[in-house]
């Protein structure tokens, strides 16, 4: 049987926040902590991706720096994992010129992501969406990208969030389309999605929590301080319902809080919500607020160092998972080679 191969990345787009947190993050490291002796563990920093909206290169520089500091910070161990930055690997790109070869125009065409970062609706044509926002090929092509940063380690095993099931499914399509025509060089991969599905905005609990929402207090980043955290929950968006109860349909907001604390006590919302069912919500959102606090206090004091290190350890961490990493998917781009001829 082949190996366990687990890939995973995540975009430099400023601290993680606590959605990917418990949609990746916590996920891998549990990964690695359980693993099997023999399994590979490979996480990105998915540089390359940041580059779909324009960016600023001092500050890409900064966020490149605080997603890596962050993955070891949450407990990724370079021991175990290899942890690097995609732009470090040129293969990654190589096999996506390779892959665009073999993808569908008419399965990206119908994926949601570039029309959602563009803020177009769901049914707009690529004509259409061409002319009112300058759809750029990097943007539309992206999902090919994930395929290859997937595939050029042949990873057996993605964890993600379920907002990735998508890209996820695209992957396995076009790693099916590539073996049909040349070989069987790629393993189809497995989504792997975190029962921390979607953690959902603080300020509009009907969408998801996320880096790019113009409002900072709509999420909870990883290094948050108490108070910060605190303020944060406090003014999350809730309803002036009197009772605390489980009820994501009507109550979003007091929902997402539940099951955000579910997944820090591994109890049930319906059973927390049946503890708080009498108490105010203010009481509620303290304990949330605490909760979270307590959990992320080792992950901020392990940011702190590995930032305030003056010894070179993030960059010795990096350049080691960069050769480890680009080992791995230089022997894949020579079958890659091989099979097609080149
Ligand atoms: P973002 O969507 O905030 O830009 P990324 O695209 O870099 O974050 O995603 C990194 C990982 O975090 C992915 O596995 C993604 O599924 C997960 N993730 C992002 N936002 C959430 C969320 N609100 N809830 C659960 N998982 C999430
Ligand atoms: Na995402």
């Amino acid at each position: 049987p082949s190996p366990r191969v687990v890939f995973s990345g995540i975009q430099p787009t400023g601290v993680p926040h606590l959605g990917n947190y418990l949609g990746a993050l916590r996920e891998w490291v549990k990964l690695q902590d359980e693993a099997e002796p023999g399994t590979k563990l490979i996480f990105s920093i998915v540089d390359l991706h940041a580059l779909t909206v324009p960016q600023e290169a001092a500050q890409l520089r900064r966020w490149r720096k605080e997603a890596f500091a962050t993955l070891l910070a949450v407990g990724l161990d370079p021991k175990r994992s290899t942890i690097f930055y995609q732009s470090e690997v040129p293969a990654h790109a190589e096999l996506m010129w390779i892959l665009s070869t073999v993808a569908s125009m008419g399965y990206l065409s119908r994926m949601t992501q570039w029309k959602s970062k563009l803020q177009l609706p769901e049914d707009t044509t690529l004509e259409q969406a061409d002319a009112r926002a300058q759809l750029r090929l990097g943007l539309f092509s992206y999902p090919v990208l994930q395929a290859a940063d997937i595939l050029v380690h042949r990873a057996t095993h993605v964890p993600v969030g379920e907002d990735q099931r998508q890209h996820l499914e695209f992957s396995r399509y076009t790693a099916n389309s590539f073996n049909h025509l040349y070989g069987p060089i790629f393993p189809i991969p497995e989504a792997q999605i975190s029962p921390a599905k979607r953690v959902m905005s603080l300020k509009e609990p009907t969408s998801k929590m996320s880096k790019s929402h113009p409002d900072p207090k709509s999420r909870i980043l990883l290094t948050d301080s108490p108070s910060t955290i605190h303020k944060k929950i406090k003014v999350a968006l809730t309803d002036s319902q009197p009772l605390i109860t489980y009820d994501p349909a009507h109550r979003p907001g007091v929902s997402n809080l539940l099951e955000i604390l579910s997944h820090f006590e591994n109890r049930s919302c319906e059973e927390i919500a049946g503890e708080f069912e009498g108490a105010s919500l203010r009481v509620l959102k303290e304990h949330v607020a605490a909760r979270i606090s307590a959990h992320l206090e080792a992950v901020r004091d392990r940011y702190e160092e590995v930032m305030g290190d003056r010894t070179g350890y993030l960059e010795s961490v990096a350049r080691e998972g960069a050769e480890r990493a680009g080992g791995n998917a230089r022997e894949t781009m020579r079958m890659v080679r091989d099979v097609m001829g080149l």
